[in-house]
């Protein structure tokens, strides 16, 4: 029924150091509860000594006395260093397991993001999946680590407490127990107090660091347009927020602490006085009074952090919820179980129209086209046609809605996806490059690869037009590229994506739109070497700009998802469509850029 017991698995994986844990929790709670009974013996023999000392002193054995008394101080120090040296067996089984559990979790979920489809992470936004990552595992964890572990101690305690409470005198036991209800009642309504500001604080401060981000990532925006005086006082707002609620917060915390002092101060009154009380009607010894003043000690914390815990189990639980939701999204990519031979390659759409699910927006209509090894197509046709997305059904990101794609012969989806993103080299439209050297950047598209020699990637970054501008950087290949390869131009950036998916040797190249930032001398000379096959067999060029599929013997316009020609460019040409006015109306402009 619960959200948390889909935790039960990994709970049982860690039984034999929580058992422990527990065992060490009884242990350590008979430690704190059995001084409180030497406690009291210690001022009876004290209070008895004094008044043997004032009836009948010749009778008295003074050094009897002093050995008793370090007798029971002995005993209460070493139950005390016991009791600590279990409280941090405590600490070192169970919140050492949190942390496991924890780990586990963290693996799980950040597994099954790699398996889940594009269309998945669209839905989500990256600051929802973070989330579930970070946040709701944390909340988590403090469910497994701190909630079992408070539970636990608060039973245990309260149990043996009650016991020795009832055993030494029942009616002092009711008395002291009068203020707990109200204490815990009082406790649980401050803390939920508590937890809701402390979401508040939480919101305001992620508010403040997406503004920030987006402040920082924008700054030549921000700048150039001179805005830098509204950044600064939209700031101030958040912060100013912020603030509120931190104090807010702050001023609740603050009333907790007195709060609870002044509940254990009642039932110390209590004890003290009912507890005289019943010392002058010779029903109890006076030790009895300090043994009870310990107890209620005791009890105090456990019971107020029973709010506390419970309002932590709560926020477990909605966590634990999200992300059984998205535990539970599968793939709706069904991988198959055959292997690409990479030996041959023939590609081939078969009436392939396809509808982005997310959006309704049907981006490609009834597209055929047979593409087979030695072969370059071209692929044109204006923004928002189509092209970008024949490269992820290819790539199998997506399914056709209606019809198929074959490889070898073979639909796609008996391949396993693994084996289908093997054959294909993409550089896709968007570069995206990670904050760390170009070398490591380029040797992304074929990670693990051991065969590769060491000059391999040299070799790709030659053939993608990088090399001699990597070594004008002082780092060479070591050079270290920001967040988002910041420090190289658009161009520069381009090709390094190109060198990485040369560098990957797929059977298939696939560049989407990769030359658009790269000058035009560049681009022909870039274009010359991959015409030339060297570690692949095919060549897809995806490109607005005409120029770009000047190597291409076969070309497919596109026009609104439609196929509107594909023929070789000699044949388009003849036949006047809108392949031939792209290339009379960019021709002239092409000129002009030289
Ligand atoms: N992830 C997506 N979700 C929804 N619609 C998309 C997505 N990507 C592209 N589209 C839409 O599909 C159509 C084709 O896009 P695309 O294949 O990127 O075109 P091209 O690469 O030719 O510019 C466009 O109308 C575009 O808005
Ligand atoms: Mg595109």
């Amino acid at each position: 029924m619960s959200a948390l017991s889909s935790l039960n698995g990994y709970i049982w994986k860690y039984r034999g150091r929580l058992a422990l844990g527990l065992f060490f929790v009884l242990g350590s709670n008979f430690f704190a509860v059995f001084p409180a009974g030497l406690i009291q013996e210690s001022i009876d023999l004290v209070s008895e000594y004094l008044i043997e000392l004032k009836t009948n002193p010749e009778r008295i054995q003074t050094s009897d006395f002093f050995q008793a008394l370090l007798r029971l101080s002995t005993l209460i120090f070493l139950f005390a260093l016991f009791k600590g040296i279990l409280l941090f067996m405590v600490r070192q089984t169970i919140i050492v397991t949190s942390r496991w559990i924890e780990y586990d979790l963290k693996n799980e979920v950040f597994g099954h993001y790699q398996k889940m489809d594009l269309e998945f992470f669209r839905r989500h936004s990256t600051g929802d999946l973070m989330n579930r990552l970070s946040e709701d595992i944390s909340n988590v964890r403090m469910y497994l680590g701190p909630v079992i572990m408070y539970g636990l101690n608060t039973l245990v305690l309260f149990v043996l407490v009650l016991v020795m409470m009832i055993k030494t005198s029942p009616f002092l036991t009711l008395m002291v127990f009068v203020p707990l209800p109200l204490l815990s009642a009082l406790v649980y309504l401050v803390n939920k107090r508590i937890l809701v500001q402390s979401t508040k604080v939480q919101e305001a401060l992620s508010s403040i660091s997406s503004f920030v981000q987006e402040f920082l990532s924008g700054i030549r925006i921000v700048k150039s347009y001179g805005r830098q005086e509204e950044f600064e006082g939209r700031f101030e707002v958040q912060s100013q927020g912020y603030r509120q609620e931190a104090v807010r917060l702050m001023i609740t915390n603050a009333i907790f602490f007195p709060l609870i002092l002044l509940l254990i101060g009642i039932s110390t009154v209590l004890a003290v006085g009912v507890g005289g009380w019943e010392v002058h009607q010779e029903r109890i010894s006076p030790g009895v009074i300090a043994e009870f003043i310990i107890y209620v000690n005791l009890l105090t914390w456990p019971v107020a952090s029973l709010g506390w815990i419970t309002s932590i189990w709560q926020r477990a639980e909605a966590s634990q919820l999200r992300i059984n939701e998205f535990l539970n999204t599968q793939s709706k990519l069904k991988d198959g179980k055959l292997k690409v031979n990479s030996n041959q390659f023939v590609l081939e759409f078969h009436s392939v129209s396809f509808t982005y699910p997310e959006t309704g927006i049907q981006a490609l209509k009834s597209v055929s086209f047979r593409l087979e090894a030695g072969q370059i197509l071209g692929i044109t046709g204006k923004t928002g046609s189509g092209k970008s997305t024949i490269a992820l059904l290819m790539l199998r990101f997506y399914d056709p809605s209606k019809g198929h794609i074959t490889l070898n012969g073979i639909d796609l989806r008996e391949y396993s996806v693994a084996s289908v993103r093997a054959v294909f080299s993409l550089v896709p439209q968007d570069v995206f490059l990670f904050s760390d050297t170009i070398e490591n950047n380029i040797r992304f598209g074929a990670e693990g690869n051991t065969e590769i020699d060491e000059d391999a990637f040299v070799a790709a970054s030659t053939r993608a037009g990088l090399h001699q501008n990597v070594l004008e950087f002082s780092a060479g290949y070591q050079t270290r590229l920001g967040e988002r390869g910041v420090t190289l131009s658009g161009g520069q950036k381009q090709r390094s994506s190109i060198a990485r998916a040369l560098f990957k040797k797929g059977s298939c190249l696939v560049l989407d739109d990769s030359l658009s930032a790269v000058d035009t001398s560049t681009e022909r000379e870039i274009l010359n070497h991959l015409k030339q096959f060297n570690g692949h067999k095919a060549l897809i060029l995806i490109s607005h700009r005409v120029s770009t599929l000047q190597p291409a013997q076969l070309i497919l316009v596109l026009d609104e998802g439609k196929r509107v020609e594909f023929g070789s460019p000699e044949e388009l040409m003849k036949s006047k469509g809108l392949y031939c006015q792209f290339v009379e109306h960019q021709s002239p402009v092409r000129m002009s850029e030289l």
